[in-house]
């Protein structure tokens, strides 16, 4: 059930964002490092599972909803560890259409990159191993080059990358350099950990706690408030129903007793480029 050998250029002394995560979600590309940071970040804060999930079923409706809008190019920015319910599976079901999955942790890349061939889907999907706060060099890709049609809708998924950005990295900027990159009829979808006022507040000193571990990782974490995000967008229409905790943009199924307690940690919002 574990990860056999690291490709080469993987640290597996320091805990990554990546490997944490796809542990968190059950999967197997993850080390002892990882797992062990994983123990520990989950005693801290006992909903980074159920929140994990949450935000990858809401990235699950989001793809679904733009396929459905007629979008058929996805552009995945800190795409992570192949686990399920990728993007390209929810499109397979949908081709034509293309995908780039874009991060720059060497295991997330090597996973993908082998996910994609043996799956024979590298005529229509890729994986860009890059940093996203290099949109220019991701542009120029020749991966990104053959899939993406930019005089088209592209679908640009932020999904739980942007807070591990800093304020120095100037987040705001860097989305502003892709939304306008995009074409009219494109979606930008992103989710982002917060901490509402309205949160227990035990359960906002466990979020607290869960955050300054992060400190220790490759990827340091920011929470922001809905006020610091919504800029983002660039005054784009928000589709509805609007900038939403989690769970209640466009849920499948009722709400559970899990996912509600989800709620007050993190935001989710797509907004059209008119
Ligand atoms: C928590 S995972 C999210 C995976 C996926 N987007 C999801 O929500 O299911 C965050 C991913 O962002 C990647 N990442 C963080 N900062 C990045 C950067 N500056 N450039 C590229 N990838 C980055 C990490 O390597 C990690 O795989």
């Amino acid at each position: 059930m574990t990860a056999p050998d690291a490709p080469k250029g993987v640290d597996v002394d320091k805990p990554s964002a990546a490997r944490i995560y796809d542990w968190y979600l059950g999967g197997t590309q993850n080390w002892a490092v990882d797992r062990e940071f994983g123990r520990r970040a989950e005693k801290l804060w006992p909903l980074i599972r159920p929140i994990s999930r949450a935000n990858r079923a809401f990235m699950n409706r989001v793809v679904r909803s733009a396929l459905d809008a007629g979008i058929r190019q996805f552009l995945d920015l800190g795409s992570g560890v192949p686990t399920a319910g990728n993007v390209h599976e929810i499109v397979r079901e949908r081709l034509p259409a293309s995908v780039v999955y874009v991060d720059y942790e060497p295991v997330a890349a090597a996973h993908s990159r082998l996910i994609l061939d043996r799956e024979g889907a590298t005529g229509w999907a890729g994986l860009v191993q890059r940093d996203i706060r290099a949109p220019e060099a991701i542009f120029a890709d020749e991966i990104t080059e053959r899939l993406i049609d930019w005089s088209q809708p592209v679908c640009l998924l932020m999904i739980t990358v942007l807070h591990f950005l800093g304020p120095d990295d100037h987040p705001g900027e860097l989305v502003a350099t892709y939304r306008d990159r995009l074409a009219p009829g494109s979606w930008l979808a992103v989710t982002h950990g917060t901490c509402r006022p309205d949160a227990p507040p035990e359960r906002a000193a466990e979020v607290r706690a869960f955050v300054d571990a992060y400190r220790d990782t490759s990827n340091p974490a920011y929470l922001r408030s809905a006020d610091e995000i919504r800029p983002w967008f660039g005054g784009w229409p928000l589709l509805e129903p609007g900038m939403s905790a989690l769970p209640d943009w466009r849920p499948d199924d009722p709400v559970s007793a899990l996912d509600a307690e989800v709620r007050p940690f993190a935001w989710g919002a797509v907004a059209r480029k008119p």
